[in-house]
């Protein structure tokens, strides 16, 4: 048992798709969740930056004294989960991009042709196309990165004609060339326009990664013997104030009076 907190981060409000699965299937678990408000977004940044940025928020959290690291972010997990196991070796990191994969894994075994939208960082690292093809005999893994979502949806730009609009420039022409049947949304930004993507391609099959990481957590508590006893509360962090990050914390966390703690993070 370990009832210290898990930390979770992200460049902004994408990671809290995360802790809501998160929180439903390990109620008891404190959860300390930081978002890069003030850098967001990460996907269209170098590595380097990425990894700078990454490792500065796992420090933080570190100081917070969690007892493991989530990367509710596919843009940190494909360019950087191998330099911060690296470089913080006596504590697990938990990349969003693995488990996700094996269910995209399954799907291309049956036959579905899989689609991958994502930042550019996410899609030029081709982690989850590698993934995907190096396990599926004959696999062939279509990916697109769809840059302009992240800036949208921190805005809250999400039920409306210019993000439907958005949804179709990128996806129309790529869903159908490629003839997609499975989509993984590789990245947590995505899931807030699920709704948006449904209603535009009612016969796709969706893959949320952030559903699937709270089962990989939840194995590895277990695993380690880590797992909390006790009633699980949950702290957010941001690196500057945004009205959206605020009420999204207060949707998901169901508490309209809860406070977001701002820790500018920047040298
Ligand atoms: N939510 C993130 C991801 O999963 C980051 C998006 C961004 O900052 O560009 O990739």
């Amino acid at each position: 048992m370990d009832n210290r907190p898990i930390g979770f981060f992200d460049s902004g409000l994408g990671g809290l798709t995360c802790i809501a699965s998160v929180s439903r299937r390990l109620p008891h678990e404190d959860i300390i969740y930081f978002g890069d408000t003030a850098r967001t977004p990460y996907g269209s940044k170098s590595v380097k930056t990425i990894q700078r940025f990454s490792a500065e928020i796992c420090d933080f959290l570190l100081q917070k004294n969690v007892k493991m690291i989530v990367i509710a972010c596919n843009s940190v997990s494909a360019t950087s989960l191998g330099f911060l196991r690296e470089k913080y070796k006596d504590i697990p990191i938990v990349g969003i991009i693995e488990s996700a994969a094996e269910k995209a894994i399954d799907d291309a075994k049956e036959g579905n042709k899989i689609g991958i939208i994502g930042t550019k960082a996410t899609i030029s690292s081709m982690a989850y196309k590698n993934i995907i093809e190096q396990s599926v005999e004959g696999a062939d893994v279509a990916q697109k990165a769809c840059p302009a979502f992240v800036p949208l949806i921190e805005e809250g730009i999400i039920e409306n004609d210019i993000m439907n609009l958005s949804v179709k420039y990128y996806l129309d022409h790529f869903i159908a060339e490629n003839r997609i049947n499975t989509l993984v949304l590789g990245c947590t930004h995505y899931p807030f326009i699920a709704n948006n993507i449904k209603r535009n391609y009612p016969n796709l099959k969706l893959i949320d990664p952030s559903d699937e990481v709270s089962r990989q957590i939840e194995k590895i508590l277990k695993k380690k013997d880590i797992v909390a006893c006790k009633d699980g509360n949950k702290q957010f962090y941001a690196s500057d104030v945004s009205d959206n990050f605020i009420r999204m914390v207060q949707e998901i966390s169901e508490d309209t009076n809860i406070a977001i703690n701002i820790k500018d993070l920047a040298i």
